[in-house]
Protein backbone atom coordinates (compact mmCIF):
# COMPACT_ATOMS: atom_id res chain seq x y z
CA UNK A 1 0.00 0.00 0.00
CA UNK A 2 1.82 3.14 -0.99
CA UNK A 3 0.43 6.17 1.05
CA UNK A 4 -0.54 5.91 4.43
CA UNK A 5 -2.89 8.75 4.37
CA UNK A 6 -6.89 9.09 5.15
CA UNK A 7 -7.79 6.71 2.03
CA UNK A 8 -4.21 4.80 2.23
CA UNK A 9 -4.21 4.12 5.97
CA UNK A 10 -8.10 2.84 6.51
CA UNK A 11 -7.50 0.95 3.15
CA UNK A 12 -4.49 -0.98 4.47
CA UNK A 13 -6.01 -1.97 7.95
CA UNK A 14 -9.41 -2.62 6.17
CA UNK A 15 -7.69 -5.23 3.70
CA UNK A 16 -5.68 -6.63 6.83
CA UNK A 17 -9.09 -7.50 8.37
CA UNK A 18 -10.36 -8.93 5.35
CA UNK A 19 -7.37 -11.21 5.75
CA UNK A 20 -4.94 -10.08 3.53
CA UNK A 21 -0.97 -9.37 3.89
CA UNK A 22 -0.46 -5.33 3.64
CA UNK A 23 2.73 -3.62 3.35
CA UNK A 24 2.22 0.18 4.09
CA UNK A 25 4.60 2.77 2.55
CA UNK A 26 4.80 6.51 2.58
CA UNK A 27 6.84 9.44 1.73
CA UNK A 28 6.29 10.63 5.51
CA UNK A 29 8.12 8.32 7.98
CA UNK A 30 6.46 9.68 10.66
CA UNK A 31 2.83 8.23 9.49
CA UNK A 32 4.93 4.50 9.02
CA UNK A 33 6.47 5.23 12.62
CA UNK A 34 2.93 5.38 13.67
CA UNK A 35 1.74 2.30 11.95
CA UNK A 36 4.91 0.05 13.38
CA UNK A 37 3.38 0.98 17.01
CA UNK A 38 0.39 0.13 16.14
CA UNK A 39 -1.08 3.75 16.80
CA UNK A 40 -3.38 5.34 14.06
CA UNK A 41 -1.15 8.61 11.88
CA UNK A 42 -4.19 10.81 12.62
CA UNK A 43 -7.69 10.50 14.09
CA UNK A 44 -10.48 8.41 12.40
CA UNK A 45 -13.12 6.41 14.68
CA UNK A 46 -12.22 2.21 14.70
CA UNK A 47 -8.86 3.11 13.15
CA UNK A 48 -6.37 2.58 15.59
CA UNK A 49 -7.91 -0.61 17.47
CA UNK A 50 -8.28 -2.16 13.40
CA UNK A 51 -4.47 -0.90 12.99
CA UNK A 52 -3.71 -2.48 16.31
CA UNK A 53 -4.94 -5.75 15.90
CA UNK A 54 -4.16 -6.51 12.49
CA UNK A 55 -0.42 -5.30 13.37
CA UNK A 56 -0.70 -8.02 16.43
CA UNK A 57 -2.46 -10.70 14.08
CA UNK A 58 1.03 -10.48 11.44
CA UNK A 59 -1.16 -8.96 8.57
CA UNK A 60 0.13 -5.58 8.84
CA UNK A 61 3.32 -3.95 8.59
CA UNK A 62 4.89 -1.03 7.53
CA UNK A 63 8.49 0.48 6.16
CA UNK A 64 10.07 1.43 3.54
CA UNK A 65 9.42 -0.27 0.02
CA UNK A 66 12.15 -2.09 -2.08
CA UNK A 67 12.77 -4.42 -4.29
CA UNK A 68 12.65 -7.52 -2.17
CA UNK A 69 9.29 -5.96 -0.68
CA UNK A 70 7.97 -5.56 -4.06
CA UNK A 71 8.96 -8.70 -5.22
CA UNK A 72 6.71 -10.67 -2.81
CA UNK A 73 3.61 -8.61 -4.01
CA UNK A 74 1.06 -9.26 -6.32
CA UNK A 75 -0.62 -5.60 -5.86
CA UNK A 76 0.36 -2.46 -5.53
CA UNK A 77 -2.37 -0.35 -4.38
CA UNK A 78 -1.79 3.74 -4.60
CA UNK A 79 -3.42 6.06 -2.21
CA UNK A 80 -1.39 9.29 -3.02
CA UNK A 81 -2.55 12.61 -3.11
CA UNK A 82 -4.22 14.17 -5.81
CA UNK A 83 -4.27 18.14 -4.75
CA UNK A 84 -5.85 20.71 -7.09
CA UNK A 85 -3.62 22.95 -8.98
CA UNK A 86 -4.05 26.82 -9.42
CA UNK A 87 -5.91 26.09 -12.20
CA UNK A 88 -8.69 23.66 -10.80
CA UNK A 89 -6.66 20.89 -12.57
CA UNK A 90 -5.49 17.44 -10.73
CA UNK A 91 -2.00 17.59 -9.97
CA UNK A 92 -0.61 14.31 -10.37
CA UNK A 93 2.72 14.66 -9.81
CA UNK A 94 2.95 12.73 -6.20
CA UNK A 95 1.45 9.40 -8.62
CA UNK A 96 3.81 9.89 -11.37
CA UNK A 97 6.79 9.92 -8.63
CA UNK A 98 5.33 6.53 -6.48
CA UNK A 99 4.89 5.15 -10.62
CA UNK A 100 8.34 6.27 -11.03
CA UNK A 101 9.82 4.59 -7.83
CA UNK A 102 8.04 1.16 -8.35
CA UNK A 103 8.85 0.84 -11.95
CA UNK A 104 12.77 1.38 -11.12
CA UNK A 105 12.24 -1.49 -8.16
CA UNK A 106 10.71 -4.04 -11.17
CA UNK A 107 13.90 -5.14 -12.30
CA UNK A 108 13.62 -8.14 -14.30
CA UNK A 109 9.86 -9.35 -12.79
CA UNK A 110 8.35 -11.69 -14.97
CA UNK A 111 5.49 -12.75 -12.12
CA UNK A 112 2.11 -10.40 -13.25
CA UNK A 113 1.88 -7.13 -10.68
CA UNK A 114 -0.96 -5.11 -10.27
CA UNK A 115 -0.82 -1.47 -9.97
CA UNK A 116 -4.31 -0.36 -8.33
CA UNK A 117 -4.76 3.03 -8.22
CA UNK A 118 -7.35 4.37 -5.29
CA UNK A 119 -6.60 7.81 -5.22
CA UNK A 120 -9.23 10.17 -7.68
CA UNK A 121 -7.88 10.53 -11.00
CA UNK A 122 -9.34 12.03 -14.44
CA UNK A 123 -10.36 9.03 -16.88
CA UNK A 124 -7.15 8.48 -19.05
CA UNK A 125 -4.60 9.02 -16.48
CA UNK A 126 -4.19 5.24 -15.51
CA UNK A 127 -3.52 4.46 -19.27
CA UNK A 128 -0.73 7.30 -19.31
CA UNK A 129 0.69 6.22 -15.88
CA UNK A 130 1.04 2.58 -17.43
CA UNK A 131 2.41 4.01 -21.02
CA UNK A 132 4.67 6.04 -19.18
CA UNK A 133 6.11 4.16 -16.40
CA UNK A 134 5.47 0.14 -17.43
CA UNK A 135 5.38 0.00 -21.10
CA UNK A 136 8.39 -2.26 -21.73
CA UNK A 137 6.83 -4.28 -18.81
CA UNK A 138 4.11 -6.91 -19.92
CA UNK A 139 3.73 -8.26 -16.73
CA UNK A 140 2.43 -5.18 -15.47
CA UNK A 141 -1.25 -3.90 -15.57
CA UNK A 142 -3.10 -1.06 -14.31
CA UNK A 143 -6.31 -0.89 -12.42
CA UNK A 144 -8.61 2.23 -11.00
CA UNK A 145 -10.10 1.04 -8.17
CA UNK A 146 -11.67 4.50 -6.55
CA UNK A 147 -12.37 4.94 -2.99
CA UNK A 148 -15.96 6.45 -1.99
CA UNK A 149 -14.58 6.55 1.95
CA UNK A 150 -15.79 9.37 3.83
CA UNK A 151 -13.76 10.88 7.14
CA UNK A 152 -15.44 10.93 10.10
CA UNK A 153 -17.13 7.31 9.05
CA UNK A 154 -14.20 5.82 7.11
CA UNK A 155 -13.97 2.29 8.75
CA UNK A 156 -17.25 1.79 8.91
CA UNK A 157 -17.33 2.84 5.08
CA UNK A 158 -14.40 1.01 4.25
CA UNK A 159 -16.37 -2.24 5.63
CA UNK A 160 -19.84 -1.05 4.64
CA UNK A 161 -19.42 0.09 1.19
CA UNK A 162 -21.90 2.15 -0.67
CA UNK A 163 -20.01 1.34 -3.64
CA UNK A 164 -17.29 -0.97 -5.08
CA UNK A 165 -15.80 0.01 -8.19
CA UNK A 166 -12.81 -1.79 -10.26
CA UNK A 167 -11.89 -1.46 -13.80
CA UNK A 168 -8.86 -2.77 -15.38
CA UNK A 169 -6.24 -2.90 -18.67
CA UNK A 170 -6.74 -6.21 -18.59
CA UNK A 171 -9.69 -8.35 -17.09
CA UNK A 172 -7.32 -10.13 -15.02
CA UNK A 173 -6.04 -7.47 -13.13
CA UNK A 174 -9.76 -6.38 -12.18
CA UNK A 175 -10.64 -9.50 -11.06
CA UNK A 176 -7.81 -9.66 -9.24
CA UNK A 177 -8.23 -6.56 -7.47
CA UNK A 178 -11.96 -7.71 -7.08
CA UNK A 179 -11.79 -10.07 -5.21
CA UNK A 180 -9.98 -8.24 -2.71
CA UNK A 181 -13.15 -7.46 -1.53
CA UNK A 182 -15.48 -10.75 -2.17
CA UNK A 183 -15.46 -11.24 2.06
CA UNK A 184 -17.51 -7.67 1.53
CA UNK A 185 -20.98 -6.67 1.49
CA UNK A 186 -22.15 -5.64 -1.74
CA UNK A 187 -21.26 -6.93 -5.32
CA UNK A 188 -17.67 -5.18 -6.81
CA UNK A 189 -19.19 -3.13 -10.12
CA UNK A 190 -16.10 -4.59 -12.83
CA UNK A 191 -16.08 -1.78 -15.54
CA UNK A 192 -14.26 -0.15 -17.86
CA UNK A 193 -11.20 1.55 -16.73
CA UNK A 194 -12.09 5.03 -17.90
CA UNK A 195 -15.51 4.00 -16.48
CA UNK A 196 -13.83 3.67 -13.47
CA UNK A 197 -11.87 6.58 -13.04
CA UNK A 198 -15.32 8.86 -13.95
CA UNK A 199 -17.17 7.24 -11.48
CA UNK A 200 -15.78 8.95 -9.14
CA UNK A 201 -15.79 12.27 -10.02
CA UNK A 202 -19.74 11.55 -11.23
CA UNK A 203 -20.34 10.58 -8.10
CA UNK A 204 -19.06 13.37 -5.91
CA UNK A 205 -20.48 15.73 -8.52
CA UNK A 206 -23.51 14.88 -7.83
CA UNK A 207 -23.54 14.75 -4.23
CA UNK A 208 -22.13 18.36 -4.21
CA UNK A 209 -25.02 19.17 -6.75
CA UNK A 210 -27.94 17.34 -4.21
CA UNK A 211 -26.30 19.51 -1.45
CA UNK A 212 -26.75 22.91 -3.83
CA UNK A 213 -29.98 21.70 -4.77
CA UNK A 214 -31.49 21.11 -0.96
CA UNK A 215 -29.52 24.47 -0.20
CA UNK A 216 -31.38 26.42 -3.21
CA UNK A 217 -34.70 24.91 -2.34
CA UNK A 218 -34.37 25.63 1.31
CA UNK A 219 -33.15 29.10 0.48
CA UNK A 220 -36.17 29.74 -1.54
CA UNK A 221 -38.46 28.19 1.11
CA UNK A 222 -36.96 29.96 3.75
CA UNK A 223 -37.87 33.56 1.92
CA UNK A 224 -41.25 32.56 1.93
CA UNK A 225 -41.53 31.60 5.21
CA UNK A 226 -42.06 27.68 3.93
CA UNK A 227 -40.00 25.23 6.56
CA UNK A 228 -36.98 24.18 4.35
CA UNK A 229 -36.45 21.03 6.36
CA UNK A 230 -40.08 19.84 5.92
CA UNK A 231 -40.07 20.97 1.92
CA UNK A 232 -36.95 18.63 1.62
CA UNK A 233 -38.45 15.38 3.72
CA UNK A 234 -41.42 15.71 1.66
CA UNK A 235 -39.37 15.84 -0.99
CA UNK A 236 -37.21 12.80 -0.02
CA UNK A 237 -40.24 10.93 0.59
CA UNK A 238 -41.33 9.78 -3.13
CA UNK A 239 -38.75 6.66 -3.71
CA UNK A 240 -40.34 6.69 -7.24
CA UNK A 241 -39.53 9.94 -9.19
CA UNK A 242 -37.14 11.68 -6.64
CA UNK A 243 -35.12 9.78 -4.43
CA UNK A 244 -34.68 6.84 -7.00
CA UNK A 245 -32.59 5.90 -10.75
CA UNK A 246 -35.55 8.60 -12.33
CA UNK A 247 -34.38 10.76 -14.85
CA UNK A 248 -30.56 9.69 -14.14
CA UNK A 249 -29.62 8.03 -17.57
CA UNK A 250 -27.79 10.16 -19.99
CA UNK A 251 -30.56 10.86 -23.20
CA UNK A 252 -32.55 14.17 -25.25
CA UNK A 253 -32.96 17.25 -23.52
CA UNK A 254 -36.32 17.28 -21.59
CA UNK A 255 -39.14 19.18 -22.32
CA UNK A 256 -43.12 19.16 -21.99
CA UNK A 257 -45.53 21.06 -20.52
CA UNK A 258 -44.42 21.20 -16.82
CA UNK A 259 -40.20 21.12 -16.40
CA UNK A 260 -39.45 24.26 -18.13
CA UNK A 261 -42.41 26.34 -17.46
CA UNK A 262 -42.07 25.60 -13.75
CA UNK A 263 -38.57 26.77 -13.69
CA UNK A 264 -39.12 29.46 -15.81
CA UNK A 265 -41.72 30.75 -12.63
CA UNK A 266 -39.30 29.06 -9.84
CA UNK A 267 -36.62 31.25 -11.38
CA UNK A 268 -38.54 34.32 -12.13
CA UNK A 269 -40.22 34.10 -8.83
CA UNK A 270 -36.79 33.85 -6.45
CA UNK A 271 -35.42 36.79 -8.77
CA UNK A 272 -37.92 39.27 -7.59
CA UNK A 273 -36.78 37.77 -3.75
CA UNK A 274 -33.87 39.07 -4.68
CA UNK A 275 -32.93 36.05 -4.29
CA UNK A 276 -29.61 33.87 -6.23
CA UNK A 277 -30.19 30.26 -7.24
CA UNK A 278 -27.25 29.58 -9.79
CA UNK A 279 -27.56 26.46 -9.35
CA UNK A 280 -31.58 25.95 -10.68
CA UNK A 281 -30.87 29.42 -12.77
CA UNK A 282 -28.47 27.39 -14.72
CA UNK A 283 -30.88 24.09 -15.59
CA UNK A 284 -32.79 25.60 -18.67
CA UNK A 285 -29.78 26.61 -19.65
CA UNK A 286 -27.92 23.32 -19.35
CA UNK A 287 -30.92 22.14 -21.26
CA UNK A 288 -30.44 24.38 -24.11
CA UNK A 289 -26.90 23.46 -24.47
CA UNK A 290 -27.70 19.88 -24.48
CA UNK A 291 -30.05 20.27 -27.38
CA UNK A 292 -27.62 22.25 -29.67
CA UNK A 293 -25.13 18.93 -29.09
CA UNK A 294 -28.01 17.03 -30.32
CA UNK A 295 -28.76 19.38 -33.55
CA UNK A 296 -25.03 19.65 -34.15
CA UNK A 297 -24.80 15.72 -34.26
CA UNK A 298 -27.78 15.29 -36.20
CA UNK A 299 -26.67 17.98 -38.97
CA UNK A 300 -23.44 15.52 -38.94
CA UNK A 301 -24.96 12.93 -40.38
CA UNK A 302 -24.41 12.43 -43.74
CA UNK A 303 -28.12 12.79 -46.27
CA UNK A 304 -29.92 15.71 -46.92
CA UNK A 305 -33.48 13.83 -45.95
CA UNK A 306 -33.75 12.75 -42.29
CA UNK A 307 -36.28 10.68 -40.69
CA UNK A 308 -37.27 11.69 -37.08
CA UNK A 309 -38.28 8.89 -34.92
CA UNK A 310 -40.79 10.90 -32.24
CA UNK A 311 -42.42 14.40 -32.13
CA UNK A 312 -43.68 14.50 -28.78
CA UNK A 313 -41.20 15.09 -26.05
CA UNK A 314 -41.39 11.33 -24.72
CA UNK A 315 -42.84 8.46 -25.58
CA UNK A 316 -46.58 7.36 -24.89
CA UNK A 317 -48.00 11.04 -25.09
CA UNK A 318 -49.25 13.26 -27.59
CA UNK A 319 -48.31 16.08 -25.91
CA UNK A 320 -46.55 18.50 -28.03
CA UNK A 321 -45.54 21.38 -25.70
CA UNK A 322 -42.01 22.90 -25.55
CA UNK A 323 -41.12 19.35 -27.13
CA UNK A 324 -37.25 19.60 -27.66
CA UNK A 325 -38.07 17.57 -31.62
CA UNK A 326 -39.99 20.29 -32.55
CA UNK A 327 -37.08 22.74 -32.03
CA UNK A 328 -35.00 20.19 -33.60
CA UNK A 329 -37.29 19.83 -36.35
CA UNK A 330 -37.25 23.92 -36.85
CA UNK A 331 -33.57 23.69 -36.86
CA UNK A 332 -33.08 20.84 -39.69
CA UNK A 333 -35.42 22.53 -41.94
CA UNK A 334 -34.16 26.28 -41.78
CA UNK A 335 -30.62 24.27 -42.65
CA UNK A 336 -32.64 23.25 -45.76
CA UNK A 337 -32.61 19.25 -44.82
CA UNK A 338 -35.68 17.25 -45.56
CA UNK A 339 -37.62 16.14 -43.10
CA UNK A 340 -40.09 13.60 -42.22
CA UNK A 341 -41.54 12.76 -38.94
CA UNK A 342 -43.33 9.27 -37.54
CA UNK A 343 -44.95 9.30 -33.65
CA UNK A 344 -46.71 6.00 -32.96
CA UNK A 345 -49.37 8.72 -31.01
CA UNK A 346 -49.78 11.73 -33.04
CA UNK A 347 -52.55 11.96 -34.89
CA UNK A 348 -52.83 15.65 -36.14
CA UNK A 349 -56.81 15.31 -36.50
CA UNK A 350 -56.65 14.27 -33.14
CA UNK A 351 -54.69 17.23 -31.68
CA UNK A 352 -56.14 20.43 -30.31
CA UNK A 353 -56.22 23.38 -27.92
CA UNK A 354 -52.85 24.90 -27.07
CA UNK A 355 -51.09 21.76 -28.10
CA UNK A 356 -52.16 22.01 -31.51
CA UNK A 357 -50.88 25.41 -31.36
CA UNK A 358 -47.87 25.35 -30.08
CA UNK A 359 -46.88 22.78 -32.93
CA UNK A 360 -48.51 24.60 -35.74
CA UNK A 361 -47.20 28.28 -34.61
CA UNK A 362 -43.53 26.40 -34.50
CA UNK A 363 -44.19 23.88 -37.99
CA UNK A 364 -46.83 25.34 -39.78
CA UNK A 365 -46.31 22.64 -42.46
CA UNK A 366 -46.63 19.98 -39.99
CA UNK A 367 -49.34 17.82 -42.00
CA UNK A 368 -46.87 17.59 -44.79
CA UNK A 369 -44.09 16.54 -42.20
CA UNK A 370 -45.63 13.75 -40.24
CA UNK A 371 -45.93 10.10 -41.89
CA UNK A 372 -48.14 7.44 -41.01
CA UNK A 373 -45.77 4.83 -40.10
CA UNK A 374 -42.08 3.82 -39.71
CA UNK A 375 -41.57 1.82 -43.44
CA UNK A 376 -42.57 5.42 -44.94
CA UNK A 377 -40.07 6.89 -42.87
CA UNK A 378 -37.53 4.37 -43.35
CA UNK A 379 -38.17 4.91 -47.25
CA UNK A 380 -37.97 8.37 -47.54
CA UNK A 381 -34.75 9.56 -45.80
CA UNK A 382 -31.43 9.13 -45.69
CA UNK A 383 -31.09 8.71 -41.74
CA UNK A 384 -32.79 8.07 -38.52
CA UNK A 385 -32.99 9.78 -35.47
CA UNK A 386 -34.03 8.36 -32.74
CA UNK A 387 -35.25 11.04 -30.60
CA UNK A 388 -38.03 9.06 -28.02
CA UNK A 389 -37.82 5.71 -26.94
CA UNK A 390 -38.71 3.34 -29.30
CA UNK A 391 -40.61 -0.11 -28.22
CA UNK A 392 -39.15 -3.35 -29.17
CA UNK A 393 -40.85 -3.68 -32.48
CA UNK A 394 -40.29 -0.55 -33.45
CA UNK A 395 -36.72 -0.52 -32.77
CA UNK A 396 -36.07 -3.69 -35.03
CA UNK A 397 -37.66 -1.79 -37.45
CA UNK A 398 -35.44 1.15 -37.80
CA UNK A 399 -32.59 -1.18 -37.05
CA UNK A 400 -33.71 -3.31 -40.39
CA UNK A 401 -33.36 -0.35 -42.18
CA UNK A 402 -29.47 -0.69 -42.57
CA UNK A 403 -29.63 3.26 -42.76
CA UNK A 404 -27.10 5.85 -40.69
CA UNK A 405 -29.20 6.04 -37.24
CA UNK A 406 -28.21 8.64 -34.30
CA UNK A 407 -30.04 7.59 -31.28
CA UNK A 408 -30.02 10.42 -29.37
CA UNK A 409 -32.07 8.88 -26.42
CA UNK A 410 -28.81 6.88 -25.79
CA UNK A 411 -26.48 9.76 -26.84
CA UNK A 412 -24.68 7.23 -29.24
CA UNK A 413 -24.62 7.60 -32.97
CA UNK A 414 -24.41 4.07 -34.62
CA UNK A 415 -24.99 2.70 -37.98
CA UNK A 416 -27.76 0.13 -37.46
CA UNK A 417 -28.14 -3.18 -39.57
CA UNK A 418 -30.24 -5.92 -39.54
N1 LIG B 1 -9.77 11.76 2.08
C1 LIG B 1 -10.90 11.30 1.60
O1 LIG B 1 -11.96 11.37 2.21
C2 LIG B 1 -10.92 10.64 0.24
C3 LIG B 1 -12.00 9.80 -0.11
C4 LIG B 1 -11.99 9.16 -1.33
C5 LIG B 1 -10.94 9.38 -2.21
N2 LIG B 1 -9.90 10.21 -1.86
C6 LIG B 1 -8.80 10.35 -2.81
O2 LIG B 1 -7.78 9.44 -2.39
C7 LIG B 1 -6.49 10.02 -2.65
C8 LIG B 1 -5.70 10.10 -1.36
O3 LIG B 1 -6.39 10.97 -0.48
P1 LIG B 1 -5.98 11.09 1.06
O4 LIG B 1 -7.00 11.97 1.70
O5 LIG B 1 -5.75 9.74 1.62
O6 LIG B 1 -4.59 11.89 0.91
P2 LIG B 1 -3.51 12.15 2.06
O7 LIG B 1 -2.84 13.41 1.70
O8 LIG B 1 -4.15 12.01 3.41
O9 LIG B 1 -2.52 10.94 1.90
C9 LIG B 1 -1.67 10.80 0.80
C10 LIG B 1 -0.39 10.13 1.29
O10 LIG B 1 0.43 9.81 0.17
C11 LIG B 1 1.78 9.98 0.62
N3 LIG B 1 2.66 10.04 -0.57
C12 LIG B 1 2.78 11.02 -1.47
N4 LIG B 1 3.68 10.69 -2.44
C13 LIG B 1 4.14 9.45 -2.10
C14 LIG B 1 5.06 8.57 -2.72
N5 LIG B 1 5.70 8.87 -3.83
N6 LIG B 1 5.28 7.38 -2.12
C15 LIG B 1 4.64 7.04 -0.98
N7 LIG B 1 3.75 7.85 -0.37
C16 LIG B 1 3.48 9.03 -0.93
C17 LIG B 1 1.75 11.25 1.44
O11 LIG B 1 2.89 11.36 2.28
C18 LIG B 1 0.45 11.05 2.21
O12 LIG B 1 0.64 10.39 3.45
C19 LIG B 1 -6.76 11.36 -3.32
O13 LIG B 1 -6.74 11.19 -4.71
C20 LIG B 1 -8.15 11.72 -2.85
O14 LIG B 1 -8.80 12.59 -3.74
C21 LIG B 1 -9.87 10.82 -0.64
Amino acid sequence: MMGLGYVGCVSAAGLAELGHSVYGVDRDTSKIAAVEKAKSPFFEAGLESMIAKNIRAGRLQAGTLTAERLDAADIVMLCIGTPSQANGNIDLSHLHRACSDIAALLGSRSKPLVVAIRSTVFPGSCEALLETYFAGHLEVSIVSNPEFLREGTAVKDFMEPSLLVVGGSTDAAARTVADLYADLPGAVSVVSLRTAELIKYACNAFHAMKIGFANEIGSLASSLGVDPAQVMATLCLDKRLNISTAYLKPGFAFGGSCLPKDLRALNYRASRLDLKLPLLDSVLASNDEHLRRGIRQVIDLRGSRIGIYGLAFKEGTDDLRESPIIALIEYLIGKGREVRVYDPHIQLEDIYGSNLNFVVSALPHISKLLVKNIDTLVTSSDALVIAQKADATASARLAASGLPTLDLTRMEARSLTA
